[in-house]
């Protein structure tokens, strides 16, 4: 299906529907060119929270972005005004299917017809919501890590992507302060998460088979790869519970997968031990008890 691309993009706005973990952090980094960012969620404490965050990281983020221009972040209870003119919209609600694919129905129809809608979800392809929208010529995965920590962000088609708009978003990313990585095919996981993905698998091996503890796991991590964090108190961070129903997904999707790391992390969980939020995991953290 043909898409004519978006004109204006420099003074048009840009609409982030949640203001979650992601969604603050995206429309912060959208907020560099000088535009406005819209920043739509219902709940009013998290939206002004996520606008909060924004405006006060803004300033630091502007510093390492040559050319960056402060936008205007805020915050919207009302879909349809917040996607009102707006160029690109990118969405980072819950990771629950049918939720996103009932957002994409209503992007579809409250949207300019020239905007490139994205979607940031960590496990669903676009090709799953492809359905509830009309051109799914506009339509494209964009994976941020976790800026403005970690800069990077995964394209990649819904499979009925035009190319012209990976490449347009291709090229704009660095003057946001991103760098672009487009994904060649289909791959549940992008490219970062897939290879993070063997990382803790094996970690949680190396442990589960008496190999190495996690504290020597960790250091010799961290040594060699001279990087400030291990695999197991990453994993510890995160929670043991969502490294679990991540690996879950992974197995699922790809056969054959060792069952040593899901079994290490099931005992881990039935003993109460998920992580920095329950304090304890494959370390202590008193503080949080
Ligand atoms: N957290 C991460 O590390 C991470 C990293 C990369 C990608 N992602 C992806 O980003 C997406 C969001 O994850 P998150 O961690 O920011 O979640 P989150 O739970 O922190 O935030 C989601 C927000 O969406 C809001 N929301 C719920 N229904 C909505 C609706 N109908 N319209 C608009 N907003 C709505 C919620 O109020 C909440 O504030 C997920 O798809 C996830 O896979 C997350």
């Amino acid at each position: 299906m043909s898409f004519q691309l978006p004109d204006r993009i420099d003074t048009r706005p840009i609409a982030i529907l949640g203001a979650g973990t992601l969604g603050r952090r995206i429309a912060l980094m959208m907020a560099t060119r000088g535009a406005e960012v819209r920043l739509f969620d219902p709940n009013a404490e998290v939206r002004e929270a996520g606008v909060a965050y924004a405006r006060e990281q803004l300033p630091a983020v502007l510093e390492t972005i040559p050319d960056g221009k402060a936008g205007t972040i805020v915050g919207f209870d009302d879909m349809a005004a917040a996607l009102k003119g707006a160029w690109h919209v990118v969405e980072a609600v819950p990771e629950k299917l049918e939720l996103k694919k009932s957002i994409f129905k209503q992007i579809d129809e409250l949207s300019d017809p020239d905007a490139i809608l994205a979607s940031n979800s960590s496990s669903y392809p676009t090709s799953a919501f492809a359905d509830s929208v009309k051109n799914p010529a506009r339509l494209l995965s964009m994976h941020y890590l976790m800026p403005p920590r970690a800069t990077p962000v995964e394209l990649m088609s819904c499979g009925q992507t035009d190319p012209a708009v990976i490449d347009l978003i291709a090229k704009l990313m660095p003057s946001y302060g991103l760098t672009p990585y487009i994904v060649q095919r289909e791959s549940m996981g992008f490219i970062y998460n897939r290879i993070w993905a063997a990382i803790k698998r094996e970690s949680l091996n190396v442990v589960a088979s008496g190999v190495a503890s996690p504290q020597v796991v960790d250091a010799i991590f961290r040594q060699a790869m001279n990087t400030r964090v291990g695999p197991c108190s990453a994993m510890d961070a995160v929670g043991l519970d969502v490294v679990l129903s991540i690996e879950e997904h992974y197995a699922h999707e790809i056969p054959g997968l060792p069952e040593a790391p899901r079994e290490l992390l099931r005992k881990m969980i039935a003993e109460g031990r998920l992580g920095v939020k329950t304090g304890k995991g494959f370390y202590d953290y008193p503080a949080q008890k």
